[in-house]
């Protein structure tokens, strides 16, 4: 199966030159056989960076309308967005994002024919009180509520644990727990869709992956990519990070 790398920039970098300069460094040098990489970049950029593989951070979870300060599915597809992140825990932990909200986001994308990246994992509370499990099957079904197995197929799942998350290299997933992770979540899939299901869903891992640790995380935990935050602004670690995937 194809590897899948993901630059999250989340509310970075703060000017249009800086973007334009980062992405078009990333097109040249971020490359690896038998990878696709994709740039999630803040809305206000996406119309001006010119390439493919281009992804945004969020949409809205209707077509069009009176939604003040939104972005609709329309809109994207007219700026040739093929990826959007849903559910990331940042948005779930400081915009209230829910599970209905972000079960209505994934439709409205996969409607539009675009690709969905779901963020799931659980905090570092719950990973304390031994909920992992519990957690990542709530966030996974109510999210995937009435989706179709020949839609699911194009949904990209993110395991990205809160507590790995910007945490500069300091508490990183240990590769055994992700694999642990992506194996349970596999499972779910399995049992809401089917096996052959199950087998064709990328599961991406997340959560301060760097060029020191992706390498092991690819080999070693099952998954069939990796989402990036921090390095992914650093072009030299970022073209590493792709570059280790081979
Ligand atoms: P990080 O962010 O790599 O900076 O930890 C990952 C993410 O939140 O998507």
């Amino acid at each position: 199966m194809k590897s899948i790398i993901i630059a999250n920039w989340k509310c970075n970098p703060n000017s249009l030159k800086e973007a334009k300069k980062l992405f078009s460094e990333v097109n040249k040098k971020a490359k690896a056989k038998n990878t696709d990489v994709v740039v999630c970049a803040p809305f206000v950029y996406l119309g001006l960076l010119k390439g493919k593989n281009l992804g945004a951070q969020n949409v809205c979870f209707e077509e069009k309308g009176a939604f003040t300060g939104e972005v609709s599915t329309l809109m994207l597809k007219d700026l040739g967005v093929e990826y959007v992140i849903i559910g990331h825990s940042e948005r779930r932990k400081y915009f209230n994002e829910n599970n209905l909200d972000i079960n209505k986001k994934i439709k409205i994308l996969l409607e539009a024919k675009l690709k969905p990246i779901l963020c799931i994992g659980e905090t570092k509370q719950e990973f304390e009180a031994h909920l992992k499990p519990e957690v990542i099957e709530t966030q996974l079904t109510e999210a995937l509520k009435d989706i179709k197995k020949e839609d699911v197929k194009n949904v990209i799942i993110v395991y990205e644990p809160v507590w790995a998350i910007s945490s500069n290299g300091g508490e990183n997933c240990s590769v055994d727990e992700t694999m642990t992770s992506v194996v349970f979540i596999r499972k779910i899939i399995s049992e809401l869709y089917n096996r052959d299901t199950s087998d064709i869903v990328k599961v991406l891992y997340g959560g301060s992956v760097n060029s020191f640790n992706s390498a092991d995380y690819i080999k070693n935990a099952r998954v069939d990519g990796l989402l990036v935050g921090a390095s992914s602004l650093d072009l030299e670690e970022f073209s590493l990070i792709v570059k280790s995937v081979e």
